[in-house]
C-alpha cells in the first residue's frame, strides 16, 4: 500500500470524481476525510469507504467559508492528529458565456473553484508546517483551464487560475517540504460515477446527453474514468512523487496535446 496510515482530505466527494479519488486513496491505506457542502456526499462517501474496510470521516463544509474550513481541518486533526494529503476537488462546473454569465453565478463559481482551493490549501498547509509534515497538496483542474471553451467563461477562468495558483503555492511551500501539484481531468466517462451512486443507495441517475462528440475527438479513443484520476492522485500523494512539485499532471487521454484540427476517430 502506497499511502498506509496517511491522513487525506478530499473535498467535493460526490459519487463522481471526488468519490473515485477518495476511494482510490483509501484503497492504498489512507484515512480519508470526505468533505462536501452537501452533507449526503460527505456521509455516503465515508460510509462507502468504511463499508469496504477503510477508515473515513464525513465532514460537511462549505469550502468558501473560512470559519467552516478552519473547523473542518480542526476536526480532522482531532480525529487523526494531522494531515498528509489534501485533494482540492470541490468545484462548480458549467456556466454561460461572457455575454450572458450573471455576476452572482460568476462570483460563486470563482469563490468555490479558486477561493475554496486557496482556503483549504492555506489551513491544511499551516497545519503541515506546524507539525513538520512533508505533505502533498493536489488541485483538480480541467482541460477547460488549458483551452478556451465557448459558453463557460467562469469555469475556464477559474480552472486556468488554478494552474498558476499551484505553481505559486508550490514555491511558497517548497522550503517546508510540502509539494503542490495539479491533476487535469477532461470530459469523463459517466459510467463509473453512475455505478458508485447506485452503490451509495441512490436511484440510478440518467446519463446526461452530450452536445459535443468527446469520444470521436479524443486521441486515445475513450474517455477517462474517475479511477484513472485516482491512480494519478495516489502517485502525486505518495513518496514516488517526492521530487515533483509545481507540476500539472494531465490525465486527459491526449486531449490537450492534440493538434486542434485533427479528428482522431474520423
Ligand atoms: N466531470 C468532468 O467531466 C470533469 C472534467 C474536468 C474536470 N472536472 C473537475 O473535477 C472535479 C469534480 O467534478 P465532478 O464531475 O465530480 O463534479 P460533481 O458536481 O459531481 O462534484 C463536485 C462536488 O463539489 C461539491 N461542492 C460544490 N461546492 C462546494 C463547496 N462550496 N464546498 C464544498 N463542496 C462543494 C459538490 O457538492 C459536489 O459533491 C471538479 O473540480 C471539476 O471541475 C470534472
Amino acid at each position: 500500500m502506497k499511502l498506509s496510515g496517511k491522513v487525506a482530505i478530499v473535498t467535493g466527494t460526490s459519487p463522481n470524481i471526488g468519490g473515485g479519488i477518495a476511494g482510490g486513496l483509501a484503497a492504498e491505506g489512507a484515512l480519508v476525510a470526505c468533505v462536501d457542502v452537501a452533507g449526503d456526499n460527505a456521509r455516503q462517501c465515508a460510509e462507502w469507504i468504511t463499508g469496504r474496510g477503510g477508515e473515513a470521516l464525513a465532514v460537511a463544509c462549505d469550502v468558501t467559508d473560512e470559519t467552516q474550513v478552519e473547523a473542518m481541518v480542526a476536526r480532522v486533526r482531532e480525529a487523526w492528529g494531522g494531515v498528509d494529503v489534501l485533494v482540492n476537488n470541490a468545484g462548480v462546473l458549467g456556466g454561460l458565456g461572457v455575454l450572458d454569465m450573471p455576476l452572482d453565478r460568476w462570483n460563486r463559481q470563482l469563490a468555490v473553484n479558486l477561493t475554496g482551493t486557496f482556503l483549504c490549501t492555506r489551513h491544511v498547509a499551516r497545519l503541515m508546517v506546524e507539525r513538520g509534515t512533508r505533505g502533498s497538496i493536489i488541485v483538480i483542474g480541467s482541460t477547460a483551464g488549458h483551452q478556451g471553451q465557448a459558453g463557460n467563461i467562469g469555469y475556464c477562468t477559474s480552472k486556468s487560475g488554478l494552474l498558476n495558483f499551484v505553481r505559486a503555492a508550490a514555491m511558497d511551500l517548497a522550503r517546508h517540504g510540502i509539494r503542490v501539484n495539479s491533476l487535469t481531468p477532461t470530459a469523463t466517462d459517466t459510467q463509473e460515477g453512475v455505478e458508485r451512486a447506485v452503490a451509495w443507495g441512490r436511484p440510478r441517475p440518467e446519463r446526461p446527453g452530450r452536445t459535443l462528440d468527446f469520444q470521436g475527438m479524443i486521441p486515445m479513443g475513450r474517455l477517462p474514468s474517475p479511477r484513472h484520476y485516482a491512480s494519478a492522485a495516489v502517485f502525486l500523494a505518495s513518496d514516488d512523487a517526492e521530487m515533483i512539485t509545481g507540476l500539472d499532471l494531465r490525465v486527459d487521454a491526449g486531449a490537450v496535446a492534440k493538434y486542434w484540427p485533427w479528428v482522431p476517430q474520423a
